[in-house]
């Protein structure tokens, strides 16, 4: 899925004319998607990628930002961490000097041209050394003529405006807008930062939940912390309780019990064992692809000696590479296991 922000819709809220106000309460709190209820507000709540988020914060009490690119894999606080910064900058003022534009926006070379420029130019009071903020989100997303048309809006409006861009791929954006910015970039977040924000919603939600549960729901995150969220509030609401069990489910994701099993089979030569998982999987529709990967993270973590372990991953990232060439058949996975057996033999000696 594309790192497509999500709306809020608004839903007609009919009561019931039996309800009482504390149901009301929780049912409204239930239909805000948890990714927004628990985005930040400021940048000490931001998690992770500490360096960048501190140089900003230097900005945002200096005033004078420079045009910014944040750049960085989905889910990792880029947008928050650009509406941290506008709102730091500009206060009470952010209502009237903030165009924020998304993919979900038209940004044509037309929008560029006239919006873009027309907010530009408009006259908003603000403190010295503050500049209205034009945010473009998912700017990688923008085709090249837009962008073109950008840079000379950069340009002619820099003493009034500054730009501030969010992209998965920074390669995506001109060299000569990147030349204009200062370009930051973010990683992923790891386990234990991801854990501890779920961690923290649980508490905050109440939610019964078990150890496993939560690293069910980091596992299936991949260091998107978007992702953990929404997986948690999802399993939170069909369930009721956060189990491993419960997350794979809501996640549609192979059980990484039964590929740990499938491993250490491999690791025992008893490819028939193995067989019976991949079998199984298969049957039940999962893409190749979406199975080797989930063999690749399933085992990083397994218990094995080291040179074991590196066998198994080479043997899955060679698959890994002929299924994503388009050789996705159950035949390749057979092959896999059976390298792996082998593997783990002469590995052996
Ligand atoms: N670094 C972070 N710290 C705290 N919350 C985060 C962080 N990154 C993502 N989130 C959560 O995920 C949601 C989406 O983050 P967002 O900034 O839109 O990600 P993206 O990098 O894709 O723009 C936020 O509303 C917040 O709840
Ligand atoms: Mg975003």
């Amino acid at each position: 899925m594309s790192d497509d922000d999500v709306t809020i819709m608004e839903v007609d809220e009919v009561e019931p004319a039996t309800s009482k106000s504390a149901v009301t309460v929780s049912l409204k709190t239930a239909q805000l998607p948890w990714i927004e209820k628990y985005r930040p507000q400021k940048f000490s709540d931001i998690v992770g990628n500490e360096d960048t988020v501190s140089r900003l914060a230097v900005f945002a009490k200096a005033g004078n930002a420079p045009n910014i690119i944040i750049a960085g894999p989905p889910g990792v606080g880029k947008t928050t961490t650009i509406l941290c910064l506008a709102r730091a900058l500009l206060g009470l003022a952010f209502k009237d000097a903030v165009l924020e534009l998304n993919a979900s926006n038209d940004r044509g070379i037309d929008v560029v041209r006239n919006k873009i420029k027309m907010f530009a130019q408009q006259k908003v009071t603000l403190p010295p050394g503050r500049h209205k903020i034009v945010i473009l989100d998912e700017a990688d997303s923008m085709t090249d003529g837009a962008q073109q048309a950008l840079r000379r809006t950069m340009e002619l409006y820099s003493s009034t405006t500054r730009f501030a861009l969010a992209a998965n791929n920074s390669e995506k954006i001109i060299e000569p807008i990147q030349s204009r910015c200062a370009v930051l970039r973010y990683s992923r977040l790891n386990d234990s930062q991801i854990l501890a924000k779920v961690v923290e919603v649980c508490g905050k939600e109440g939610l019964s939940y078990t150890e496993e549960g939560l690293s069910a729901v980091v596992f299936t995150a991949q260091g998107d912390l978007r992702a953990a969220l929404n997986n948690l509030q999802s399993t939170a609401q069909g369930f009721g309780h956060v189990s491993p069990d419960h997350v794979f489910k809501v996640c549609d994701e192979p059980h990484p019990m039964l590929i740990r099993n499938m491993l250490e089979s491999c690791l025992k030569r008893d490819i028939h064992e193995a067989y019976k998982v991949i079998a199984k999987l298969v049957k039940l529709g999962y893409a190749a692809e979406d199975i080797v990967g989930n063999i690749f993270r399933v085992a990083k973590t397994l218990d094995a000696p080291d040179d074991a372990k590196l066998t198994l991953i080479r043997e899955i990232g060679l698959t890994h590479m002929r299924v994503a060439d388009g050789l996705a058949s159950p035949l390749q996975l057979a092959a896999l296991l059976a390298r792996m057996c082998h593997g783990s033999v002469t590995s052996k000696g």
